[in-house]
């Protein structure tokens, strides 16, 4: 394995923001990760997977250890169900991809989610009415200190809305290596509750939809609403769906009766950020090469040339308009380095 020094991460990350790594490494194997681990063991290190969910605002001063172990293979199956186990650096919509065409149902309205396997467990992803953790069995990782491999169960990765074990208690103390999932043969449970799946279905007469179908229509809808990152720099919704206590959305929605809120449990309610940007006005706004999404206002993009700063300071300009407008919070769901 070859440490790069001063090595560019403007290809590693979604945003395409030109920050550096003090060094850089890519490794391949679960031997490969101890290897690296072991022999630098007393420098800072930094873990990156796919870059999908990071804004960098500064050079990375650490050993940037990049996840790139790949497969994908059936570990166990019975008549209804399959475990399918992907290693941390396979692109997560192409494991999507895989699992659909070999009819494995489960993931498909979490297609073309930007990002790698290893990664889905952190933040729990999620889209179009499905998480990660409805269908998650069990991940292997490696603790970075010990180099000892551990399985975490779905239980023991206490997921939440965007959250889990992952961003809390563990927090930078392991790798996640593989992650294994447990998927229907067949009976699937297509589900098409979230509004627009069904709208699109319905535009294409589609009434008894496949798997496949459904991954279509999610691959339609985000195309789009949401930009690509091959094409325009981001990282999916920058900002988390705010929940807020009941008592504070009363108060709010009746100075406000438009605004769009889920009720989430009998004290709580989410508010969608998107909505509240928009109405904030800062839809389509482009600061230099910093902007917020013409068709998706929780997505902020980089034109090309903005610095991760730019983009910090664009996001904390929307933070105080809409605190000074609706008294919300709005906290960042991409990692800010
Ligand atoms: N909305 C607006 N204006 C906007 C964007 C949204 O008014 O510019 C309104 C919509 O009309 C809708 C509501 O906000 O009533 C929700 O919008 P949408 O269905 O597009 O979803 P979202 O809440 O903005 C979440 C996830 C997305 C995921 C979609 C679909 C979070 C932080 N984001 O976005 O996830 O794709 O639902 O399930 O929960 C991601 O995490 O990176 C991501 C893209």
């Amino acid at each position: 394995m070859e440490i790069k020094p001063n090595f560019s991460l403007k290809k590693y990350n979604t945003f395409g923001i030109d920050a550096k790594a003090k060094e850089f490494v890519a490794v391949h194997s679960v031997a490969d990760l101890k290897e690296v681990l072991e022999e630098n063991d007393t420098k800072k290190k930094f873990v990156l997977g796919g870059g999908s969910n990071m804004l960098l605002t500064q050079d990375v001063d650490a050993l940037v250890v990049h996840i790139d172990l790949k497969g994908k293979k059936v570990v166990k199956e019975d008549e209804n169900f399959v475990w399918v186990e992907g290693q941390a650096g396979e692109n997560w919509h192409e494991f999507v991809l895989w699992n659909i065409e070999n009819n494995f149902g489960g993931l498909e309205n979490m297609s073309l989610i930007p990002g790698n396997v290893g990664t889905t467990p952190v933040q729990n992803i999620g889209a179009y009415g499905a998480e990660i953790k409805d269908t998650f069995v069990s991940c292997d990782a490696m603790h970075i200190a010990t180099r000892e491999m551990r399985t975490f169960n779905r239980e023991e990765c206490n997921f939440g809305y965007r959250e889990s074990i992952f961003k809390q208690e563990v927090k930078d103390q392991y790798i996640i290596t593989s992650v294994v999932f447990k998927l229907t043969k067949k009976n699937h449970k297509v589900n098409i509750s979230y509004g627009d799946i069904t709208k699109e279905l319905e535009k294409n007469n589609i009434t008894e939809p496949t798997i496949k179908d459904v991954s279509n229509a999610v691959i339609a809808i985000r195309q789009s609403k949401l930009p690509d990152p091959k094409e325009l720099g981001n990282s999916g919704s920058f900002f988390k769906n705010p929940v807020i206590t009941k008592e504070h959305f009363e108060k709010i929605h009746l100075q406000f009766p438009e605004m769009k809120y889920y009720v989430v449990s009998p004290t709580e309610v989410k508010v969608p950020a998107g909505w509240l940007i928009e109405q904030a006005g800062f839809k389509g706004m482009r600061i230099g090469d910093a902007g917020v999404h013409k068709n998706q206002a929780l997505v902020l993009v980089n034109y090309g040339n903005a610095t991760g700063a730019e983009i910090v300071n664009l996001s904390k300009e929307i933070q105080k308009t809409i605190f000074e407008k609706y008294t919300i919070a709005i906290q960042a769901e991409v990692n800010i380095i």
